[in-house]
């Protein structure tokens, strides 16, 4: 047993996953996932990052169950089978740390991004003081910078929501559990269900929001009927194998909203359906802008009181979050039993090393969060995270690749064959992109066993490409040639590269082939104009 920190470093098990020691990173939103919602390079080495520095378990914040509740345009989505490769990457760079991998699943309700949002009842945001949320970010923006985040806002959120029919809510729960399905199948060892912050779980509890009048609103029987449903239904989804952690409002902290005294009785009740763990946490975006939660969120360990609280009504371990800056302080909480496990969110984002330097008992070195806000204002305006304690040179290195994946290069794949057209195509193609510095342009050669295959002359038509390229002022390192071997056909060949190249562009020409071999074989463009994906193919003939 660790002597300096005994219960912080003493390992624990939720369900039959086991836990080496008491530290998890609470989900944090971090706007790293590409602008489709898969996962980036930029996501891995951010939870690389932060397993390495010895904690025992990370919930990744904030993946989207369905395309209607995406609450930022680089949210991390879990709505299609196409996210399970980058998430099963995701789920082993975070366990080969051996730490354990949560993925936290969300629907944003009246906070999701585009113009049709739903939530339980109509109600408008500005009846709801929507403001805080901004009002938030904006504090610390010049004047240009608030207006764009302002017109975005009302861009973003339309005057009300559509209310929810039982069919969409029937929809919107088999979302949830087919997500939390796709989780399993990635590798992940939990889901945790987002009940907080506001989104489309609280809308439901919150008797401020919701005013349906059917089975879903009224008392809180009605209220709590969604989440609990959701939950069954999550669990016969996956399981009993497989643990369902909840993210956990313990009080709205709004005069007319969700209260501790509702929330211990919810509490009991998603106890009782055995959810693995409650990460107890309050306030809404809504509340977070009130004077008087601004200055309590100051606090250290300002929602322990509300865990312990929790964990007095339970059968579940309790997970506090909230300004636990310390080692000392976690040790004193789970010493004195007001929680199960430590949730730590910006403490470990400014310093993903606090869990080894508290170990080695260098608590001393670890690199303080200094509760500037700066990572949630730029969240909520929809930028990616940065930290403002980071030093020069990781932040040179978090924003280059954050510029990749926020403002990627356009990739162009000029295909060429060796015919005059695809040289035309190139030509085109120079002519088009003339002194584009934002383009990454790749000529790709498929090689075949057929007898006239001419490797000089296709060598000499790349040098000829790359030169019309180069002269219409693409830089040279904007520009690789690529030959290989033909696999299964050129057609499907240069459609996989295309597709694991994550090429936006494609460039053919099209040999003049014969109206009657194109009927009988199909063109390699015809092919790959037939197959269009998510890439624009510009045909030259
Ligand atoms: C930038 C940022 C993003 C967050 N994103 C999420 C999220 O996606 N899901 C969630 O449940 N909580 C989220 N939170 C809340 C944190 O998990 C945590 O409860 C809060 O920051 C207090 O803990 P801390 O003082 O350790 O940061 C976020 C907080 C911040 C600052
Ligand atoms: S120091 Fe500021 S930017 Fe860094 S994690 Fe803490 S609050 Fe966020």
């Amino acid at each position: 047993m660790h002597n300096k920190f005994p219960h912080l470093f003493e390992p624990f098990k939720i369900d039959s996953v086991n836990l080496k020691n008491r530290i998890t990173m609470a989900p944090l939103f971090t706007a790293y996932a590409h602008k489709d919602g898969s996962v980036s390079s930029l996501t891995l080495e951010h939870f690389e990052e932060i397993a390495k520095g010895g904690v025992g378990m990370i919930v990744v914040a904030n993946a989207i169950v369905d395309e209607s509740g995406s609450v930022s345009k680089h949210s991390l989505r879990v709505d299609d089978d196409r996210f399970l490769p980058g998430l099963s990457r995701l789920a082993d760079t975070i366990k080969k740390e051996d730490v354990v991998a949560v993925l936290q699943i969300n629907h944003g309700g009246h906070f999701a991004q585009g113009r049709k949002t739903i939530s339980p009842s109509s109600v408008s945001l500005s009846d709801l003081n929507l403001g805080g949320l901004y009002k938030t970010a904006l504090k610390s923006l010049d004047f240009q910078q608030q207006w764009a985040v302002l017109s975005e806002a009302i861009q973003q959120h339309p005057k009300q929501p559509k209310k929810m029919t039982e069919d969409d809510i029937k929809y919107i729960i088999s979302a949830y559990a087919k997500a939390a399905v796709r989780a399993k199948k990635a590798g992940f060892d939990m889901v945790e269900i987002h009940g907080a912050t506001g989104y489309l779980i609280v809308q439901f509890l919150s008797p401020r929001i919701n005013n349906r009048k059917d089975k879903y609103g009224g008392d809180l029987e009605n209220r709590m009927r969604f989440p609990l449903e959701l939950v069954q239904a999550v669990k016969d989804a996956v399981g009993n194998d497989f643990p369902i952690g909840y993210r956990f409002l313990a009080d709205e902290w709004m005069d007319d909203g969700f209260p501790l005294d509702e929330a211990k009785i919810f509490a009991q009740r998603l106890s009782a359906l055995h959810v693995a763990y409650l990460s107890v946490t309050a306030g809404t975006y809504e509340s977070f802008s009130r004077p008087v939660i601004v200055e309590k969120s100051h606090e250290l360990g300002y929602m322990v009181y509300l865990a312990q609280q929790i964990k007095e009504v339970v059968e579940v371990p309790v997970i506090t979050t909230g300004r636990i800056t310390s080692p000392e302080l976690a040790e004193e909480i789970l010493r004195e039993g007001k929680a199960d496990l430590i949730g730590i969110a910006r403490p470990l984002f400014a310093d993903p090393q606090w869990p080894k330097k508290a170990r080695k008992g260098n608590e001393k070195d670890i690199l303080p969060c200094k509760d500037c806000g700066t990572c949630f204002q730029l969240v909520v305006s929809d930028r990616p995270a940065l930290c403002a304690q980071w030093g020069k040179a990781k932040l040179i290195e978090r924003k280059t690749m954050i510029k990749e994946v926020h403002n990627p290069r356009k990739k162009i794949l000029i295909a060429m064959d060796g015919s005059e057209n695809a040289t035309m195509g190139a030509a085109y193609a120079a002519d088009m992109l003339s002194n584009r510095k934002d383009v990454f342009i790749t000529l790709i050669h498929i090689q075949t066993d057929e007898p006239d295959n001419d490797q000089q002359g296709i060598n000499e038509m790349m040098d000829i490409a790359r030169s019309l390229l180069i002269k219409a002022g693409i830089p040279k390192e904007a520009i690789s040639v690529h030959i290989s071997k033909k696999e299964v056909g050129i057609a499907r060949d240069i459609l996989r590269e295309i597709a694991e190249g994550g090429y936006g562009t494609v460039v053919i020409g099209r040999r003049g082939i014969s109206k009657a071999q194109q009927f009988l074989f199909g063109s390699v463009s015809n092919k790959i104009l037939q197959n269009t994906g998510d890439y624009t193919v510009w045909v030259v003939e």
